[in-house]
């Protein structure tokens, strides 16, 4: 029996999530495996009627399932970085979610921006790392307010934070990386100390795999090759900040937001997983979000429960109604609402 927790949160994280649930039950049916769902209303809404973002016990009662489901955070009403630091960041740092993993992976069907390029040409991992660098949280202000203002915001690497991250993406090559290859992503020639440690461990411990092709690319010119040339790339390893904005690249280069999954993974611990996108307020409860992100979620959190083939029945159900129904991938420009989609996708687990 799988214990899965689920977080709608705000915006239409709840909308996206009933329909993850819903293929989820599909699935479950005609694969036969058993799970129980643990809702927590954390988020926004909570937040402003009782000023607590996420009890310690909630925390406590987290680390106790297998796996955790999140929509989404972010609420118009609440001051930025609140929810972000107070959920968001705190669940993967409190659960070691050390790993970020983010497919992206342009389906038949689905349009893409970039001109002549198909599916063969989009279909990469990046593995960021998800518990340091800028998003420590370590800095601070002097003089706040006055025009000596100094604001510091420190960026973390531990030598063992670096590596477990490091080393989970060789692993991770070694096992999914169609063409074992895996690149580094940094920015040495300015970060000539952070990124220096992030440079001599990746050549240490690839050392260990000799079947792995290591590759390099500032992260500027990584930029550039996921428009120019996204095919040249396999598995890619890179810092938290680094990761977070490639891989909103990555989402635009795979078709959207709508149909972009990932997973805060701790290996040996919980793992969570959401659709990348946010709350998204403007399309809150009007039924027109793409619920495929969350969908595809659920598959990667099934696929991390063991339950490898369910995952892969919802990624076929995924590229069939995708490739074959959908008009697009966008919000309120799918042809069907996002109860429709769920319901398409549901009905054609096999
Ligand atoms: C993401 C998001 C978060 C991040 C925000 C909401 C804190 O953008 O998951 O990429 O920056 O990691
Ligand atoms: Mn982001």
């Amino acid at each position: 029996m799988h214990k899965i927790a689920t977080i709608p949160g705000d915006g239409t994280g709840p909308e996206v999530v009933r329909e993850g649930l819903k293929v989820l039950e599909a699935v479950s049916q005609k694969k036969g495996f058993k799970y129980e769902i643990i809702e927590y209303d954390l988020g926004g809404d909570r937040y402003l009627k009782t000023g607590e973002v996420v009890p310690d016990s909630v925390i406590e009662e987290l680390k106790q399932c297998n796996a955790i489901f999140l929509g989404a955070i972010g609420h118009p009403e609440v001051q930025p970085g609140i929810l972000e630091k107070g959920l968001l960041l705190r669940l993967r740092f409190d659960l070691q979610q050390y790993i970020n993993l983010r497919p992206v992976k342009l389906y038949p069907g689905v349009d893409c921006p970039l001109k002549d390029k198909g599916p063969d040409d989009i279909d990469f991992v990046v593995v960021r790392e998800n518990n340091e660098g800028l998003y420590a949280g370590i800095g601070g202000f002097l003089k706040k307010g006055t025009p000596e203002e100094v604001a510091t915001q420190e960026m973390i690497n531990t030598r063992q934070g670096v590596e477990r991250c490091i080393r989970y993406a060789f692993e991770y090559t070694r096992k999914k990386g169609k063409r074992k290859k895996l690149l580094l992503c940094a920015k040495t020639n300015v970060l000539t100390y952070a990124h220096d440690l992030w440079w001599r461990v990746f050549n240490e411990v690839g050392e260990e795999y000799s079947d792995i092709t290591r590759e390099y690319a500032h992260v500027d010119a990584t930029c550039m090759w996921m428009v120019k040339n996204p095919e040249w790339f396999d598995i890619i390893v890179t810092c938290n900040m680094f990761g977070d904005i490639i891989t909103d690249l990555g989402a635009m280069i795979q078709g959207g937001m709508g149909i972009a999954a990932g997973g805060n993974l701790n290996p040996e611990g919980v793992s969570m997983f959401e659709p990348i996108g946010g709350s998204a307020p403007k399309y809150t409860g009007k039924n027109i979000i793409n619920p495929v992100a969350a969908i595809l979620a659920c598959a990667m959190l099934l696929d991390q429960l063991g339950e490898e083939e369910a995952a892969r029945s919802i990624d076929d159900a995924v590229i069939k109604v995708v490739g074959t129904k959908l008009k697009g991938v966008n919000a309120g420009k799918m042809g069907y609402s996002t109860t429709e989609v769920g319901d398409l996708i549901a009905e054609s687990i096999t």
